[in-house]
């Protein structure tokens, strides 16, 4: 027994302070936390419900008062989670790093390295360029070593989250032949978040399906050719569903590149416990991974002699694409395992 206590003692903690928590990704990441075994929320702050409960807002068990951002106190944090809209979280972001405080930005904020691409792709330019340079884009997979001893880490966007991680073993193995891709995406209707707009509420979503932002115009492509280094072309579309996002990528890869030769790449996400390629003749679905941080990987050969393949992923915007990819980054920047608190 005294055993137990004293290494419950030497367990860390980690003081989390999360802002925007009444929005979709907030609360989908105080749900996480509040299960975490190794995190104490500290801070929840939230704008219009700034003053209530998290409980008067979301009627749960979840309690947490709600303050005002003004309010939070960053020395008593140890990291703190932005879930506000882009272009707001500047100021919130070098507070923190200047409290001493580690960031975790689920907005788009800090996702492209270079200010030029920043003002190209979002119309403004950053007015924080240095940090743009100092950030670290928060995909596990692909930037682990850095997370670990970043102060400053941006989760990456929904849609390429499910994009990146499927290109990547293609790329790294030198198989495109052709490196413009054809990404057709579909997400639920909770990745526009919670505010009210005439796009996403019920009326217009329920029981039709439509594309928007089709070509080259969305701005989650900056972040996938930025990580990728292909050219991407990209529709999405608003699927009547609340939550999941499923994409299919048409790739030409060298003619002749057989199915094993391909599955061979993957193997580079063996160890992963996040990423599963599924077996040849399955392809996966939105329901098997919603409300897990799982991306599940289909890869079909369309024309073996051409080289041409369909790959389809699925994730949950929320978790993965969101909420959970940020506690993965949290546990590896203070050294937990990667999979606490999350399945
Ligand atoms: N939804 C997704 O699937 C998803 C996935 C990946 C990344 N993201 C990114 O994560 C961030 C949060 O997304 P979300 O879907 O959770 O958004 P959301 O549901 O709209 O929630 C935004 C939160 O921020 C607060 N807020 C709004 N405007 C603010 C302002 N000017 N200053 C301070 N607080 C403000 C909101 O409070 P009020 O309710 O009082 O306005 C709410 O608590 C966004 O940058 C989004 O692009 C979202």
């Amino acid at each position: 027994m005294a055993l137990a206590c004293s290494a419950m003692e030497k367990r860390l903690m980690i003081r989390a302070g999360i802002y925007g928590a009444t929005g979709y990704t907030g609360f989908e990441l105080i749900k996480l936390l509040h299960q975490h075994p190794q995190v104490q929320i500290t801070f929840a702050t939230a704008r219009s419900a700034a003053g209530q409960r998290l409980s008067d807002v979301f009627p749960t068990l979840l309690d947490v008062p709600l303050i005002r951002a003004e309010d939070a106190d960053l020395t008593s944090v140890d990291v703190v989670f932005c879930c506000l809209p882009h272009g707001t979280t500047v100021p919130t972001v070098q507070q923190a790093l200047a409290a001493g405080t580690r960031v975790i930005d689920l907005s788009a904020d800090f996702r492209l390295h270079h200010a030029d691409d920043y003002a190209r792709w979002y119309g403004n330019p950053h007015t924080a360029p240095e940090l743009l340079k100092e950030a670290v884009y928060g995909l596990p997979e692909l930037h682990r070593a850095h997370i670990r001893g970043a102060r400053l880490v941006a989760n990456p966007g929904c849609y390429p989250t499910s994009v990146i991680l499927p290109l990547h073993p293609l790329v790294q193995a030198g198989l495109l032949a052709d490196r413009t891709v054809i990404v057709d995406s579909k997400s639920g209707v909770s990745g526009a978040g919670r505010s009210l707009s005439l796009k996403t509420h019920f009326g217009e979503t329920h029981e039709t399906f439509s594309a928007y932002n089709i070509g080259r115009s969305h701005r989650h492509i900056a972040e996938m050719e930025q990580e990728t280094g292909t050219q991407i072309i990209f529709s999405p579309h608003l699927l009547p569903v609340y939550r999941g996002i499923l994409s299919t990528m048409y790739v030409n890869l060298i003619p002749g590149t057989e199915p094993d030769t391909v599955r061979e790449a993957y193997g580079l996400f063996a160890d992963e416990p996040f990423v599963r390629l599924l077996p040849a003749g399955r392809l996966p679905e939105l329901r098997h991974v919603v409300h897990t941080n799982l991306c599940v990987i289909g890869l079909h050969a369309v024309d073996v002699a051409a080289g041409r393949y369909i790959l389809v992923t699925v994730e949950d915007n929320l978790i993965k694409g969101a909420s959970g990819q940020a506690v993965q980054n949290m546990n590896l920047m203070f050294g937990l395992d990667e999979t606490t608190g999350l399945c």
